[in-house]
């Protein structure tokens, strides 16, 4: 089997090398093949996202990214790549498992996968000048909300999740909310989940007060970028936050933060995102005990009290790192 490997650019290249590391000691047994992507990549070879790329991903099952830096300055011609690569291989459902790691991390025991719609809903970009305004398309169709729902009710029947949230705003966008969540209790019907649904300013709320009523969230694009970003606040910050891209071929892993300039270059990233999106990679390729030892060495790290900077611990990158496979070939 093969996969990709994108490391992209500032602390991305670190941390992946720390996943991989983390993939190898597991035995998994994959093909790694690395390729570019990014501000590294287009001062290389003149493109963010070169086609050799693009080729080398239309073979492979799934591939793991680092993270990339986008242009500062505004830049017409510039296309996102990550945009393009969700458009070209269609990866319609993002989704976040955030979960609180250690009582001494974050604020909130949550425990939730956020399944987000990645296609359409706020983030079409067709915006147009209206007589004193702007107007924004906001799209919200059958096909897209019932393969979203159908993609979720996987994901609780594959981890054994019992409950199932729809979040919305039904109440105000009654059509286009109204549809999703009618699809929602179609499609959730005799699957014997526990299936309900809440407003998505409840569910703001509910993440902080009522976090034990939550288990899987099935929701649209903008409100499912909000929540994620909310719950992975909660639960300890970026560092901790992995995440994946699906869609029906290809499979992009990817830590929720971006290639943090601030601190690249110098040995203080958290490599804990990028090992558990290793981690999902692997269970999508169907290697769930290997993705449960790489999760499991993660809470014992922590556990054993090993902290990068951004966890208020003193251990950078690469000694981190080093505890951490000490620590997996112990589970
Ligand atoms: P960021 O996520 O890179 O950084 C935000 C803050 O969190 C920074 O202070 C950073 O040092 C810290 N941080 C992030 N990841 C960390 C880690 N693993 N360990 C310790 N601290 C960490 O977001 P920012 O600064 O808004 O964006 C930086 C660049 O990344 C931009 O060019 C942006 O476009 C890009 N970006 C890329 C993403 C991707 O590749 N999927 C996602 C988000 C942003
Ligand atoms: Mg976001």
């Amino acid at each position: 089997m093969k996969a990709v490997i994108i490391p992209g650019d500032g602390i991305g290249p670190g941390i992946v090398a720390s996943a991989v590391r983390a993939i190898e000691a597991v035995d998994a047994g994959i093909e790694l093949v690395e390729a570019e992507m990014g501000a590294g990549a287009f001062q290389r070879t003149g493109s963010y996202l070169p086609e050799k790329t693009i080729e080398l991903l239309k073979d492979v099952p799934a591939a793991l990214l680092g993270a990339i830096t986008s242009p500062i300055s505004y830049n017409p011609s510039y296309r996102s790549p990550l945009l393009h690569l969700r458009r070209t291989f269609d990866l319609y459902a993002n989704i976040r498992p955030i979960r609180r790691l250690h009582p001494s991390i974050g604020l909130v025991d949550l425990d939730v996968i956020i399944v987000r719609e990645n296609t359409e809903g706020m983030y079409t970009g067709v915006e147009r000048e209206e007589g004193e305004g702007v107007v924004t398309e906001r799209r919200v169709t059958r096909r897209a909300c019932e393969r979203l729902v159908d993609r979720a009710i996987d994901i609780c029947q594959e981890q054994g999740r019992r409950r199932i949230t729809c979040v919305h705003k039904s109440n105000v966008l009654r059509r286009s909310d109204g549809l999703f969540r009618e699809i929602f209790y179609e499609r959730t019907k005799g699957t014997g989940l526990e299936a309900d649904d809440l407003l998505v300013d409840a569910a703001a709320a509910a993440l902080v007060s009522q976090p034990e009523n939550l288990d899987v969230i099935v929701t649209l694009n903008l409100y499912g970028d909000i929540l994620s970003d909310e719950a992975a606040a909660l639960t300890g910050g970026l560092g901790f936050a992995p995440s994946a891209n699906l869609g029906d071929t290809l499979g992009l892993f990817e830590p929720t933060h971006g290639s943090a300039p601030d601190i690249a270059g110098m040995d203080l990233a958290n490599p804990t995102a990028a090992i558990l999106s290793a981690a999902m990679m692997l269970r999508h390729l169907n290697m769930s005990d290997k993705a449960k030892r790489l999760e499991r060495a993660v809470m014992e790290t922590i556990a054993q009290g090993f902290r990068t900077r951004d966890a208020g611990g003193k251990l950078g990158t690469m000694e981190f790192t080093e505890k951490y496979l000490e620590v997996l070939g112990t589970v």
